[in-house]
């Protein structure tokens, strides 16, 4: 054998990223579960619901046909019918070819970075946040910048907090998702409408996370095209319409990006799964089930808004939208990692350690998701209850 074929593969170093923890998480609940034990699972952000059933028919009719390629920004009736949604929702006229189909928000993040950022470009986020934002970032050669955001500001990004790192070494872009992960906030149109200019004025290019619209319980959530023609919309079928598997969301452009990002997904993925394309756009016409689903949602927020503090977690921000609570557990613990495994061995209720969202100070806080069955937020707080008491 060639001396050179046995040198060790080593990884590209930026290929680097770490883990996500919450997968510790999931795998100590399932060695639990294999054990015999009944885990209440908080850990994962994902609905437990299936697809409308509008979306599963039109699935199941188009596999009577092939399933080939579609255009590489997507088919174009799905398309329209994205663009359509803006109206509805938000009363904003989109050209449907603003919008770009894409494998989840997951790829839409590659795309928004690769078109929007050159390597080295430093990109805001806030922190706590949304693991892969960062992690991305990193493997694209871009540097995420976090800023550290807190409960007085309900955890939102403020202009001036953006404008300090900005003038600590220039900013290309900042991304904002409202409402938020892990903390479940919702930034008012106000405000998410004057920390968009601000970031405009200064050249700082702007692209919000929307993958929670329609998961919104305290006011409803302003999209970033009310504000902008130049922001770069993220967002996704996963969470309200539960798609999270079929792996199908979209982007906004601003019109100059069409053909970049048209290019780009040629080349990356050829096009999104046809079959979750079709199954999206019948999604659309499966509101009542989603809009029934999110009342359950609330009805699961208000148990563990109530429950929690009863049973001695009583830190947290009653958050607005998504189905997240971010608890401080720094009263029981310097390490919310431990504190995490140890009511899953102990209490058999499975969460997500903040530390996954925040480097910082995520050792001191807990990430709950209340997507599940009603019973199991009701057990949770029973549970967490029990545990907390007897310790
Ligand atoms: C804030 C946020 N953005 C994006 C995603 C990625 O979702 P997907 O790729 O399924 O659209 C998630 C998933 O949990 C999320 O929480």
């Amino acid at each position: 054998m060639l001396e050179s074929r046995r040198r060790p593969i080593i990884p590209a170093a930026r290929s680097e990223v770490p883990p996500f923890m919450v997968m510790d998480v999931m795998a100590a609940a399932a060695r639990l579960e294999a054990a015999g034990v009944h885990v209440i699972h908080m850990e994962v952000g994902q609905p437990a619901a299936p697809a409308p059933a509008t979306a599963l028919a039109a699935a199941r009719a188009a596999l009577a046909n092939p399933i080939a390629y579609t255009e590489a920004l997507g088919i174009p009736s799905l398309r329209r019918r994205i663009a359509r949604h803006y109206g509805e929702r938000h009363g904003v006229d989109l050209d449907p070819a603003r919008v770009v189909v894409t494998t989840g928000s997951s790829a839409g993040f590659m795309l928004a970075f690769l078109s929007l950022f050159e390597p080295g470009d430093r990109v805001a986020i806030a922190c706590p946040g949304y693991p892969p934002y960062r992690h991305i970032l990193t493997a694209l050669g871009c540097e995420p910048v976090l800023i550290e955001t807190t409960q007085a500001t309900r955890w939102a990004l403020t202009g001036e907090a953006l404008l300090a790192a900005h003038r600590a070494r220039p900013l290309a872009g900042v991304l904002v998702a409202s409402p938020a992960n892990p903390t479940g906030t919702m930034m008012p149109g106000e405000a998410l409408g004057a920390l968009i200019g601000t970031a405009e004025e200064a050249g700082i290019r702007f692209i919000s996370d929307e993958i929670y619209h329609g998961l919104d319980y305290a006011f409803p959530a302003a999209t970033a095209l009310q504000f902008s023609e130049q922001a770069t919309i993220i967002n996704s079928f996963s969470k309200y319409f539960c798609m999270t598997g079929w792996r199908i969301g979209w982007m906004v452009v601003p019109e100059p990006l069409v053909r970049t990002v048209e290019r780009l997904q040629q080349n990356f993925a050829i096009s999104v799964p046809t079959l979750s394309q079709v199954a999206a756009e019948a999604a659309f016409e499966g509101r009542d089930e989603m809009e029934a689903l999110k009342h359950h949602y609330e009805e699961n927020r208000r148990i563990m808004v109530e429950g929690l503090p009863q049973a001695g977690l009583d830190r947290f921000l009653p958050a607005d939208g998504a189905f997240y609570l971010y608890a401080d557990v720094s009263r029981f613990t310097a390490d919310s990692h431990e504190f995490a495994q140890r009511m899953l061995a102990e209490a058999h209720v499975a969460a997500t350690p903040g530390i996954d969202f925040d480097p910082l100070e995520g050792k001191k806080f807990v990430r709950f998701c209340y997507a599940g069955s009603r019973d199991d937020a009701q057990m949770a707080v029973e549970r967490i209850g029990r545990w907390l008491k007897g310790r």
